[in-house]
């Protein structure tokens, strides 16, 4: 069985401006890859998952009709704007020898009706890019159903199941607010037990396609309820944090678990 240490979640709200199309944040993306390139992948394993920010949320908008995409030509173009975040991610962390590694979803997962097909996840590339001491790199996306062509399955969902396949110490959620809040400010402890009571009091703006923040919450949820360990949505937009995750030490975010 493999198994990694951390599953990282870059939020689209961090690596991308998402209030403007197609525009990524080159600042947080080099900064990620900076901090990131402290660390023997061979030693840490580390899978990244990366949100659709103004990229596929952006597309997407455009072509979801009650959670499916019906046009085949939708589904190209959201797969076209997520390729070239792909690309964007991949060029950056090569700059910092980071051996990125980025695998489709489509081709990893299918869905049935918006659920994921029991015993239809085929992870072992990405395992198997572990074992070689890559970095296996898998975004939200566009995935197909049988029921209703196609949706998006959300970069949080896919960093939850690969989460749990992997058994890891922590799964981790970067974006660029400072974890969960509520009207009495951050959270920085919510118990198993607590996160249904918490989505009811989460204020701030509406989420993207795929349910923002509660969405979120949601996912981490059915990651606990699922056996997982301990999830931490933390600010990865300022420098530091994400390197005291990986070293062990507790930063200023919400953990959960
Ligand atoms: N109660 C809340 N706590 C934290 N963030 C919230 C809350 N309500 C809304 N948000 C917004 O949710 C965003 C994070 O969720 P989301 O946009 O889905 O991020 P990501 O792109 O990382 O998936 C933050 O940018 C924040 O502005
Ligand atoms: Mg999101």
């Amino acid at each position: 069985m493999v198994r990694a240490d951390f599953v990282i979640k870059l939020g689209g709200s961090a690596i991308t401006n998402k209030d403007s199309p197609l525009s990524p944040n080159m600042e947080v993306m080099e900064q990620i890859a900076r901090e990131l390139a402290k660390f023997d992948l061979k030693e840490k394993k580390i899978v990244l998952v990366y949100g659709g920010g103004s990229f596929g949320h952006f597309i997407a908008k455009r072509y979801l009709s009650k959670g499916a995409v019906l046009s085949p030509k939708g589904c190209a173009e959201i797969r076209a704007a997520m390729l070239s975040l792909a690309k964007i991610i991949t060029d950056t962390f090569l700059k910092y020898d980071l051996p990125i590694f980025v695998i489709n979803p489509s081709s990893c997962f299918l869905l049935k009706d918006g659920e994921i097909e029991p015993n239809s996840s085929f992870l072992i590339p990405i395992e198997r890019s572990l074992q070689t001491g890559l970095l296996p790199a898998v975004g939200g996306d566009v995935v197909l159903d049988s029921v209703n062509g196609a949706r998006i399955l959300s970069g949080d969902r896919i960093a939850r199941l690969i989460a749990r396949r992997l058994e890891v110490k922590a799964l981790i959620f970067g974006t660029d607010v400072d974890g969960i809040l509520t009207d009495k400010g951050l959270l920085r402890r919510i118990k198993k037990g607590e996160i249904k009571r918490t989505l009811a009091v989460l204020g701030g703006r509406p989420g993207d396609v795929t349910g923002g923040i509660a969405g979120k919450l949601r996912e981490i949820d059915s990651y606990l309820s699922e056996g997982g360990r301990l999830a931490i949505v933390f600010n990865i937009t300022r420098p530091g944090l994400l390197t005291k995750i990986l070293s062990g030490d507790e930063v200023i975010g919400t953990y959960i678990g």
